[in-house]
């Protein structure tokens, strides 16, 4: 029996608990679903046949583009070969040696070794422990806080929705753990004091951390975690000067820095990593997302020469590490990730994203210069966003209750269009699949115009927005 699009999202409400969904209002039928069906390119399709243009890739995540049989069929070869054994005590596979040796190759100098997950939210759980390990082994038990920054975004789980920097994920659920800290965010265009340059703004954040070290007392703070370019929080690129800046700070009181690449890595920004576009010089980084485009579930923590070596020390004082998942290098991800990263290099991803990336910032500032609702326009290669304010040259903020970026996420929508409505603050955010063209920008921004105007009218119409 074939079961109608009702049938099946009946049945949804009924059996699925969905991720960041108000589970009442959706369990009772009081707000829409989608089923997916199908994806091809930059687009996707859905049980009531319509067509979709992706810019989000799924969750900034399906970087090669949707329907690729070469994906498939890799896949499929591997699980014929082998479609599973643990890597535990030594074991291993051909796939994920082949994949670890690619990754230490493209990552930053320093790099050494590649431990495996299957999420961000995990990989950066193990990054915790192995910070906190490492200070061990160096016989430094109160060295063991972890700095990150409000508005960061590092994943959902206890630790990892710790370090987390939105309250939606700390609120009721008693986070964050009593060693994670927040740092002010790199947040340019939301600076109090509007005369600042960037250069000074990135100072200001830089002497904010100091502070927020010498405050918690240099031998107690650990690590600090940071996305290169802020993302959930905003998507919001670093002012200019501000990573030199911190690590100068990080480096004064031997803080380690954790780069959480989830978004970045694999060449969103136009560069195989933020790390190296930013010239960050982290000791670890969180790789996923891109990795495998999201064609199987995998992440990876790399570990610097610095951390390994002390790591080594550890065991062999004490016995093998106490850190292992079930599915830590599992061939199926391996394979998945290393044909990804074939089809990445062949086609010239990262070369497109920079490239196709600075058309949609043109377009975009082109665009949306000047437009009554947009108090900030930014972005860096294929990551971009609109910042809605009631009057741009005050950035003075909308009222929330009037939920603008939800709205022209809607209006998107209805444009055949998907942009993300970030969750704190009106910012509409773009990431497309790397392969998108400047054709496709084009349509992309267009439609999001048109959108955007949508909802201006409606605004000015009930009088939460002055005409120009
Ligand atoms: C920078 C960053 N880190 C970590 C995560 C968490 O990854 P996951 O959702 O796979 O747990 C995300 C997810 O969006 C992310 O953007």
């Amino acid at each position: 029996m074939t079961l109608n699009t009702q049938q099946w999202l009946e049945t949804d409400r009924h059996t699925i608990f969905h991720a960041s969904t108000p589970l009442g209002q959706y369990a009772r039928g009081e707000m829409s679903g989608r089923i997916i069906t199908g994806a091809e390119g930059i687009r996707i399709y859905d049980s009531q046949g319509t067509e979709l243009i992706d810019a989000f890739a799924g969750l900034y995540c399906v970087n090669i583009g949707y329907g690729r049989m070469e994906m498939a069929e890799a896949m499929y070869e591997q699980a014929k070969k082998l479609a599973y054994y643990h890597t535990y005590v030594g074991h291993s596979n051909e796939a994920l040696i082949t994949l670890s040796r690619r990754i230490l190759d493209k990552a930053p100098a320093g790099m050494s070794k590649v431990y495996y997950g299957l999420s961000g939210s995990d990989a950066n759980e193990t990054q915790i422990k192995l910070v906190w390990y490492y200070n061990n082994v160096l016989g430094r038990p109160d060295k063991k806080k972890i700095i990150s920054r409000d508005r960061g975004y590092h994943g959902s789980s206890v630790a990892a929705g710790s370090l987390t920097g939105l309250p939606l994920f700390h609120a009721h659920f008693d986070l964050p753990l009593e060693r994670i800290h927040h740092t002010v965010a790199p947040y340019y265009y939301r600076r109090a004091d509007g005369a600042m340059s960037e250069q000074e703004f990135s100072r200001w954040c830089a002497d904010q951390l100091e502070a927020k070290i010498l405050a918690e007392g240099p031998d107690t703070v650990a690590a600090m975690i940071a996305e290169p370019v802020l993302g959930t929080g905003g998507i919001v690129p670093p002012p200019a000067g501000y990573w030199p800046e911190i690590r100068r700070v990080l480096d004064k009181y031997d803080v380690l820095l954790i780069a959480d690449e989830v978004v970045c890595g694999f060449g969103r920004l136009g560069a195989e990593f933020g790390s190296l576009y930013y010239d960050m010089k982290p000791d670890l980084m969180t790789v996923a997302k891109g990795l495998t485009s999201a064609y199987q579930p995998l992440s990876g923590v790399i570990v610097g020469e610095k951390v390994w070596q002390t790591l080594e020390r550890g065991t062999d004082d004490w016995g093998a590490i106490g850190h292992g998942y079930t599915y830590s290098g599992h061939p199926m991800g391996a394979a998945a990730a290393l044909c990804n990263l074939d089809i990445i290099d062949r086609e010239n991803l990262v070369g497109n994203a920079e490239g196709t990336g600075a058309h949609l910032q043109q377009r975009m500032k082109a665009t949306f210069a000047g437009h009554p609702l947009v108090g900030d326009c930014r972005g860096i290669g294929l990551l971009a966003a609109l910042e809605f304010s009631s009057n741009p040259a005050s950035r003075t903020h909308l009222d929330p209750a009037l939920k603008v970026g939800p709205r022209i996420a809607a209006a998107c929508l209805e444009q055949g269009l998907i942009a993300r409505a970030m969750p704190h603050g009106d910012i509409l955010g773009f990431a497309p699949p790397l392969v998108v063209t400047p054709n496709d920008i084009d349509d992309i921004v267009a439609r999001t115009e048109k959108a955007v105007n949508t909802v201006t009218d409606e605004l000015i119409r009930s009088g939460d927005l002055r005409a120009r």
